[in-house]
């Protein structure tokens, strides 16, 4: 007899890719497989975190979060993403994690079916899971830059579908998508009723006048879109386990029986220190985009001089997803032989469903230049010996 529930025995088990393989081998590795920015936090959101604690914010608090910080977000939501839920909207969260547990848990009953664009974010399986739902894969053509199109994703469509998770700009595949694009995929959503799960943790990761665009800010989409947020990656805060939700006020109740339950609510100084980075100086964000435009234009220039490597250059994310076709290498033996033989570990992109065979995810965004450029040249030597 087991003592664990169904939804931990008849769920599958967490996959952590290459991040899982790497930890248990050890030694001397360059690690591109995490998505966990090198640089540091910005000075000022430390300061503002400390003086925090010393001014005795150290309490419990806001259950939806600190409404100073609710009404800044607020501000910029409607300011940079054309989102208007007033603070009454927002939901402070534990990173983007908490955000998206939240609305899986509050949104998918036992049976329903959540569509997941592929390649996908595998993290997402595991909450539809645990909910009792079913994943639905939606590849999108790798030939086509993987676009999002209707015509991929209509037939997915079942009585059972509740919800559509979108990652944009997209890890893996570092797109920005398009108007055109999200207004394809939210004409799906009204047609038939759904929810749009739109985790937009690289909303500032954009390069090349790319331009990031809100799903919930296109007509129709509001009452429909919940958008998910953090502080994790342009603000390099990933520690910190600080993020947001925004969704339309009616929606919030539901979504807080689900994380005043499970944590009641996010650590009250480190609300402090999210509150400096939306209102403080954007500088420090923008220095570090900078490295990571740096660090993307050497990885992507380097993969394109490697015999059967392609990759185009990532729109926006920490993300180069290389198509190695050319090597006659799958995913996971590159990515394991890489390993073994190069030191370098990166993610198979078989790991992000099947449409990510022969592709490689590089993380460029996790190392300083010049250890950058160390594995770029292994990488190199490895490839060109084959
Ligand atoms: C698409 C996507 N969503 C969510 C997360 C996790 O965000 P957080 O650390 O804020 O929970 C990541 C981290 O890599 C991610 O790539």
């Amino acid at each position: 007899m087991t003592i664990f529930a169904r939804r931990i025995t008849e769920t599958s088990a967490k996959d952590f890719g290459m991040v899982g393989r790497a930890a248990a081998r050890g030694g001397d590795l360059i690690h591109l497989e995490l998505g966990r920015p090198v640089h540091d936090t910005p000075a000022h959101i430390k300061a503002a975190t400390i003086a925090a604690i010393e001014a005795g914010h150290v309490h419990y608090s806001d259950l939806q979060g600190l409404p100073e910080l609710r009404e800044a977000l607020a501000a910029k939501l409607a300011r940079d993403n054309g989102i208007n839920v007033g603070a009454e909207g927002i939901l402070v969260t534990n990173g983007l994690t908490q955000a998206s547990f939240a609305a899986i848990m509050a949104l998918i009953d036992q049976g329903d079916e959540a569509i997941l664009l592929e390649p996908y974010y595998p993290q997402h399986i595991g909450k539809i899971e645990l909910a009792g739902g079913r994943v639905v894969s939606a590849p999108l053509d790798a030939a086509a830059g993987f676009r999002i199109r209707r015509d991929l994703i209509a037939p997915k469509i079942t009585p059972r579908t509740k919800l559509i998770a979108l990652i944009n700009p997209c890890n893996p595949t570092g797109r920005v998508y398009s108007r055109e694009e999200l207004e394809e995929l939210a004409a799906l959503a009204i047609e038939h009723d759904l929810i749009v799960l739109s985790d937009e943790v690289y909303e500032e990761i954009v390069f090349d006048g790319n331009r990031h665009i809100s799903i919930a800010s296109l007509p129709g989409m509001a009452e429909r879109t919940i958008s998910c947020f953090a502080f994790t990656k342009a603000w390099a805060m990933d520690g910190w386990r600080v993020g947001y939700l925004a969704a339309d006020p009616s929606m919030i109740p539901a979504l807080m029986k689900i994380t005043t339950n499970e944590v009641t609510h996010v650590n009250t100084f480190v609300q402090h220190g999210a509150l400096a980075a939306v209102t403080g100086p954007r500088e420090p964000m923008e220095r570090m985009l900078e490295a990571d435009r740096a660090a993307r234009d050497l990885v992507v220039s380097r993969l394109n001089q490697l015999p059967g490597i392609t990759c185009a250059a990532p729109e926006g994310t920490i993300y180069a997803f290389a198509d190695i076709t050319g090597t006659g290498m799958t995913a996971r033996a590159a990515a394991e032989a890489l390993m073994d033989e190069a030191g370098v570990v990166v993610e198979a992109g078989s790991f992000y469903g099947p449409t990510g065979e022969h592709h490689l995810r590089i993380c460029f965004g996790a190392q300083p230049l010049d250890r950058l450029g160390e594995a770029m040249d292994r990488i190199g030597r490895f490839f060109n010996a084959r």
